[in-house]
């Protein structure tokens, strides 16, 4: 073959290898993966019916973020053990957590039993707790599924909750638990397009700022699971009970009635959080919230 013949199969060879290396190496389009993409919305554990939340007697003002950059840097640093804090000085001191300033800061100690997660504090990018179980105490529903576990230490204070309930004669049930932050995004996702986001904020999380996820909280019913999670819970022998008991447990009621404004979410008398005894012990008895315990800047938004 000629010089010429040479050359132009040497370019042709040359053309198609460079074709077929950015074939196969090029990025291709990731498939979804992520629970908010592809599963549909669940509602468990929230405010349920289509005509809004049940609870949904609130505003649906905007929030309005309030930095805190002097709590950020001012903080003392969390005490590294799982027992919540519990020396005198500790409800004075807000807990303390990694930021830049802004309204939104990343919990330092998202494993501390006593974390202060909320509408300000968020939990760092897909948190999760690494001593989930599945407490033994019934719930609404039957299967063996992430929304009926806790966190070991909650999980053997809410049996002993339950049991001393079964002991009053109330009969309660748990209906939703642990949250990953992929769930807690559906649920959010689903409620801002039902709702609109203004008014979902108003008793749902924005992910990463769920106390769910934690492992730390759970939403109770009566064991009829009637009024789960919805507003016509309060009042019920169930509902009474937890607020007069919850804290000998070491859980306190998160979202108090005439607390909104702190709390930044709607009265919700189901939603128990595990902080501790002695934590719980003060919160409740002084009708205060975790905010206030830890004499944290009012969160409205
Ligand atoms: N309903 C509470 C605020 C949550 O979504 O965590
Ligand atoms: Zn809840």
């Amino acid at each position: 073959m000629s010089r010429k013949g040479w050359i132009v199969i040497l370019l042709i060879a040359v053309i198609a290898g460079g074709w077929a290396v950015g074939k196969y190496t090029s990025p291709q389009a990731a498939p979804e993966s992520g629970a908010a993409a592809s599963q549909p919305p669940q509602l468990e554990g929230e405010p349920q019916g289509s005509a809004g939340p049940a609870e949904g007697s609130g505003t649906g003002d905007a929030p309005v973020a309030v930095p805190d950059e002097a709590a950020a840097s001012a903080a003392p640093s969390p005490q590294a053990t799982d027992e919540p804090a519990a020396e005198p000085g500790a409800a004075s001191a807000p807990p303390a957590a990694s930021g830049n300033g802004d309204a939104v800061q990343t919990a330092a100690e998202p494993d501390s039993l006593a974390a202060l997660i909320n509408k300000q504090y968020k939990l760092p990018d897909d948190y999760k707790p690494d001593d989930l179980v599945y407490p033994d105490v019934p719930f609404i529903f039957s299967e063996k599924i992430e929304k009926r576990m806790l966190r070991e230490t909650a999980a053997r204070a809410l049996e002993e909750l339950f049991a001393a309930a079964e002991q009053d004669g109330v009969h309660l049930a748990g209906v939703s638990a642990y949250r990953s932050q992929s769930t807690q995004t559906v649920l959010f996702n689903n409620y801002v397009k039902r709702d609109g986001e203004a008014k979902a904020r108003t008793y749902s999380a924005v992910p990463g700022h769920s106390e769910h996820q934690t492992g730390l909280a759970i939403d109770i019913s009566g064991s009829d699971g009637k009024c789960a999670a919805e507003s016509c819970f309060a009042g019920t022998p169930e509902a009474e009970w937890l607020a007069q008991h919850v804290q000998e447990y070491g859980f306190i009621i998160r979202f108090p009635e005439g607390k909104e404004s702190i709390t930044g979410y709607k009265y919700e008398p189901w939603h128990i959080r595990y902080v501790g005894k002695e934590i719980a012990g003060e919160v409740m008895s002084k009708n205060i919230t975790l905010e206030e315990y830890y004499d944290a800047v009012p969160v409205n938004n």
